[in-house]
């Protein structure tokens, strides 16, 4: 969560003037850190937790056991759907620790797997 609190001022988020700093932390102890990136394009713009999956994942790191989330919100941020998705596919084993950035000794903690039951995991290629 230090790391999230840290990565959390690099933030690029000057639409919403909310910045949220992420850390994933692999298996073999590596911290890997990201904050949102927001676009003029609104729909562009990537939550800090999947600019750190993305991060870690193309530094070959593929094991993870824990992603901490922090934005100055009481209670912290959940993370968004989409984020869910990604980290349900790639760090399902992960535990989720958030907070509000002003308050980083106070962690709520959760499973992805309870954030996001039932998450799509595989398709078939249709023949037509
Ligand atoms: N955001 C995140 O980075 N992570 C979350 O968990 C929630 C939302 C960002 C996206 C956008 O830059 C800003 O917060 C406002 O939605």
């Amino acid at each position: 969560m230090a790391a999230a609190v840290k990565a959390r001022q690099k933030a690029c988020a000057p639409y919403s003037k909310f910045k949220v700093g992420a850390a994933l932390l692999t298996k073999g102890g590596e911290i890997v850190p990201g904050a949102n990136v927001e676009s003029v394009s609104y729909g562009l713009t990537c939550c800090a937790e999947r600019v750190a999956l993305f991060r870690a994942l193309t530094s070959g790191k593929k094991q993870f056991s824990a992603i901490a989330v922090c934005a100055r919100l009481d209670g912290g941020p959940m993370p968004c759907g989409a984020c869910r998705q990604l980290l349900s596919e790639y760090a399902p084993d992960a535990v989720v620790w958030v907070c509000d950035s002003a308050k980083p000794g106070e962690i709520s903690e959760y499973k992805v797997s309870e954030l996001l039951p039932g998450a799509f995991r595989a398709f078939r290629r249709d023949s037509d």
